[in-house]
């Protein structure tokens, strides 16, 4: 596992996970955080916390200076207009993000969701959030740094590994997935190889056994190299 990783939106719901998930590894933990100061409870377990709002980027390069890995899982506003619309976040916040990256950077896990290539669906209403969820995931993928791009479908808090997860890819379905879940989705994607290069969808599946993330990553294809 690379160390440190910096999960930008660590103090949220599914950051937590990701963070006591990369903690029980061994690995050094970073967490931006816009309300830092409140995230006691983290850097009593020797996390590094850091005050950073994506949107303008600053605080960004002490938090990302030096580390091997990234988990970017930030929640958007919905205005139509303002600094609240999911453009700040979706997409302008990932490129400051990625700028803010040392070119040592191993891997980059950007979690986005399903729908991003569905511009009827009426999240996009809410200040064009598909749109501008896919221009994030588009500058990962054009970044040229390692980059796994994780499209949750709707997020429970069911613990993880009680049912089957099923991995897709081509945005056709419909479900939902555990944030247990996809924080060991994260976490595996910082490490294994056969991640690298994928964008895909995940949904809990009753009716798949439960299959280990590395098999799980190496049934789906690789992505075409952008513009390749
Ligand atoms: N809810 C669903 O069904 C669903 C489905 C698919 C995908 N997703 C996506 O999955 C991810 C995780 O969801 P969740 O429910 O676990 O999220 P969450 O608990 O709402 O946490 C999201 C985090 O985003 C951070 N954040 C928001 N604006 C920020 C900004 N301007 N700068 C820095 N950090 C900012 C917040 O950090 P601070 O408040 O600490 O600053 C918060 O910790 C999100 O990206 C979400 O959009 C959700």
């Amino acid at each position: 596992m690379t160390s440190p990783v910096t999960v930008v939106g660590g103090a949220g719901r599914t950051g937590r996970l990701i963070v006591a998930d990369l903690l029980a590894q061994g690995v050094e933990v970073r967490v931006v955080s816009r309300r830092a100061g409140r995230a006691a409870d983290l850097r009593s377990r020797g996390v590094a916390t850091f005050d950073a709002d994506v949107r303008d980027g600053r605080g960004l390069d002490a938090a990302l200076a030096g580390s091997a890995g990234v988990v970017y899982l930030v929640e958007p506003g919905t205005a139509n207009s303002g600094p609240d619309r999911p453009e700040t976040t979706l997409y302008q916040g990932v490129r400051n993000v990625l700028a803010a990256c040392s070119p040592q950077l191993e891997r980059f896990v950007l979690v986005s969701s399903i729908y991003v290539t569905r511009p009827d669906h009426y999240f996009n209403e809410w200040g064009r959030l598909l749109d501008w969820r896919l221009r994030g995931e588009d500058a990962v993928r054009a970044s040229g740094f390692p980059y796994t791009v994780v499209r949750p479908s709707w997020l429970t808090d069911e613990p993880a590994g009680r049912a089957g997860v099923r991995l897709e890819r081509g945005d056709r379905g419909d479900g939902k997935i555990s944030r247990s879940d996809v924080a060991q989705a994260c976490v595996h994607a910082l490490s294994s190889p056969a991640a690298v290069g994928l964008t895909f969808e995940m949904y809990t599946d009753p009716g798949v056994a439960r299959e280990p993330w590395e098999a799980l990553f190496a049934g789906l294809a690789k992505e075409p190299a952008p513009g390749g």
